[in-house]
């Protein structure tokens, strides 16, 4: 029993060992405050500066939108206007004087009328009469043809008598007159308004031949 004492180390043997002075426990190191987190400021996104191309892309669409800007503006300023003050229709005259009947030989076709008011003024035995120069087919001028005696229409083909009646092509009747008297002034007086058409025996009102 005593060897194995020996081998005991004395600090091991309470009976022995000196006694130990207790180390006190460490105290736990207060937590040091921590900081509160500062937001992160972060600097505001800088714009680029427009390059001079992007620059000149800018004013020409600001100058294209100021253009159609104006034209729309204008647009609906005339539009207004012409609302205001609609448009004024000058239609040729309708009543007009065409000299007086010694003027007119008897067996002519007097064709100074035809382009300022579209009407022939033939003379006949029988009185003056006034025709239009509006073929009865689809309304070509024709024209007086004096070696043939006849007016021809240049469109189909359609061939009217001095007196207007149609005789070839495509034309459906003969020609219209218009009203035709003396003026106080002793005048021809034509009116465009009052139209005879022979087809429906209007050839027969004194208005349609003045007889002199
Ligand atoms: Fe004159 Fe057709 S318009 S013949």
């Amino acid at each position: 029993m005593g060897e194995e004492n020996k081998d005991i180390p004395l600090a091991s043997n309470p009976s022995t060992a000196s006694p130990v002075t207790p180390v006190p426990a460490a105290t736990p190191a207060p937590a040091v405050a921590q900081a509160a987190p500062k937001p992160v400021v972060t600097a505001a996104p800088v714009k680029p500066l427009a390059s001079p191309a992007r620059r000149q892309f800018m004013i020409s669409w600001l100058s294209l939108a100021w253009v159609v800007f104006a034209a729309a503006t204008v647009s609906a300023l005339s539009t207004v206007l012409r609302f205001l003050f609609p448009n004024v229709l000058f239609e040729p005259k309708t009543s007009f004087k065409v000299g007086k009947p010694d003027q007119y030989e008897v067996g002519k076709v007097d064709t100074r009328w035809e382009d300022k008011f579209g009407v022939w003024v033939i003379r006949s035995p029988e009185g003056i009469y006034a025709l239009s120069t509006v073929c009865t087919h689809l309304g070509c001028k024709p024209s007086w043809l004096d070696g043939e005696q006849k007016f021809k229409c240049p469109c189909h083909g359609s061939g009217f008598y001095k007196t207007g009646i149609n005789f070839e092509g495509p034309a459906p009747r003969p020609l219209e007159r218009f009203s035709i008297s003396l003026a106080d002034d002793g005048q021809i007086l034509i009116d465009k308004s009052k139209k005879f058409q022979f087809e429906k025996g209007e050839w027969m009102n004194p208005l349609s031949l003045l007889a002199v």
